[in-house]
């Protein structure tokens, strides 16, 4: 047991219990610092408070490690594949040679979504954010899966949380066909996870599709590195939101929506526009000047991280896959990845960016190679989504199966108006 914490109240002197982990900062335990000071603890933006114990994900924001289930990200990257990396954040464990075939089939089962999903999708403007698209259609898979929102059952948890990962694919890929006007394309149960997405994105009823295995290889590769993230937004609304006993889809869904925002998931999808902003080398500096500028709102997006205070460990295999697609599709010179490294450049030799310790994160070049893909800008954070459901599932999972779980309820500081009493209309 590690040394108590001593914190002085007035004439009180109080010891909060220090609880440590395997690796990583240790905890004080404050639960009862509120029955014995009257007082709450004060952490807008959580950057200093645990919300819970997980064995899920490690990142050392200082050495620029990030661990899934003790397994370095680039081991993982470079040796496995994205479904192997679900099997190991759902179970803790890599697969077998039969777990992995036995949980490949059970995912390639629940590809599909119901029928009447179609008839949900005609209700949506073609024009609509895929990612408004995404909250209301996950949200809306606990319409058509009554057999699989008990969460108190062991067996529907594990049904929900293969459905959410197999028709994630699908419900995405359809949000895509709907926006450009093309027909939806069933999944294909003999391809893999990643090329059966490509395919239902991109193939069309009047030719043969032909999956290209670099950029399968490439896209499967980028859901691994957007797998799971510690307790970032996302993950953390997913857990408060299933703290309360929501459903499973429902919770995905507030994941999702939470996920949009520009300050997180949806930097992939605001660093490429600013990338096309820029448009030139040479307005670069221009643009560092704005981001230092305190006055205005402009930030490098796709640059800083709450966490990481040192090159984000996926940003790195992130720029090594765009030159990877770039290569394999002939684009020998693309405008904006010369401007993404420039930018890159210039930022971590600039004073400001060293001091408060900015460097590129996942969303940095990701827009890159995706665009490159032929995704439109706005697929972007549906494909970072996408990847992620697998993370959110693993961590609602780990909360729901805690026997300590309680509903999520923070206090506050109160700075609003003492008591005061009603003044009728004709006294004001
Ligand atoms: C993701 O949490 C996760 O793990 C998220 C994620 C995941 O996998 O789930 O990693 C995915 O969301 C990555 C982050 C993507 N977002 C962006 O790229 C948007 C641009 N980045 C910033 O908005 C910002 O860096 C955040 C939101 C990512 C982090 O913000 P913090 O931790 O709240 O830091 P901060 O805003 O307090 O910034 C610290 C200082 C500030 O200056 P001061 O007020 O101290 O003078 O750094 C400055 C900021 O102004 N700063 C930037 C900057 N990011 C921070 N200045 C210019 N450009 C930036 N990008």
């Amino acid at each position: 047991m590690t040394t108590p914490v001593s914190l002085k109240v007035g004439d009180k002197a109080l010891e909060m219990p220090v609880k440590s982990g395997t690796i990583g900062p240790s905890v004080v335990d404050i639960g009862k610092l509120y029955a014995q000071t009257g007082m709450f603890t004060y952490d807008p933006g959580f950057t200093s408070t645990a919300s819970c114990e997980s064995k899920i994900t490690y990142i050392d924001g200082d050495e620029g490690v990030l661990l899934y289930r003790g397994y370095p990200i680039e081991q993982l990257a470079e040796h496995g594949d994205f479904l192997e990396t679900c099997y190991l954040l759902l179970y803790g464990e890599l697969p077998t040679p039969a777990q992995r075939a036995d949980f490949n089939y059970r995912v390639t089962r629940h590809t599909m979504v119901h029928e009447q999903m179609m008839r949900f999708f005609q209700g949506f403007r073609r024009d609509a954010h895929p990612m408004s698209v995404m909250v209301a259609s996950v949200g809306a898979l606990s319409a058509f899966y009554h057999d699989s929102i008990d969460i108190a059952d062991e067996n529907q948890r594990m049904i929900a949380s293969m459905r959410m990962i197999a028709k994630f694919p699908t419900l995405a890929a359809m949000a895509y066909k709907y926006s450009i006007g093309q027909p939806f394309v069933y999944p294909q149960n003999d391809l893999d996870y990643t090329s059966n997405f490509l395919r239902m994105c991109f193939a069309v009823p009047c030719e043969e599709y032909k999956v290209n295995k670099v950029l399968s290889r490439a896209l499967d590769r980028i859901f691994i590195l957007h797998a799971d993230h510690e307790q970032n937004a996302s993950t953390s609304t997913v857990r408060l939101a299933g703290s309360s006993g929501a459903n499973p889809f429902a919770c995905i869904a507030a994941g999702v929506a939470c996920l949009w925002g520009p300050a997180h998931g949806g930097a992939n999808e605001a660093a490429l526009k600013m990338l096309q902003e820029i448009g030139s080398v040479d307005r670069i500096p221009h643009y560092i000047a704005r981001a230092k500028d305190k006055n205005d709102s402009f930030r490098l997006m796709g640059f800083g991280h709450r966490v990481y205070k040192n090159y984000d460990p996926r940003a790195k295999i992130m720029q090594k896959t765009a030159h990877e697609v770039l290569n394999e599709l002939g684009i020998k010179d693309d405008p904006l990845l010369d401007i993404a490294i420039e930018l890159e450049r210039i930022a971590l030799h600039d004073e400001y960016f060293i001091e408060k310790k900015l460097y590129p994160n996942v969303d940095f070049y990701s827009g890159i190679t995706l665009k490159a893909m032929g995704f439109p800008t706005s697929m972007f954070t549906a494909l970072f989504a996408l990847a992620r459901t697998v993370g959110w599932i693993a961590q609602w999972k780990e909360m729901i199966e805690d026997p300590g779980q309680k509903i999520g309820r923070p206090r506050q500081l109160y700075t609003g108006n003492a008591r005061r009493d009603y003044i009728p209309g004709n006294m004001r």
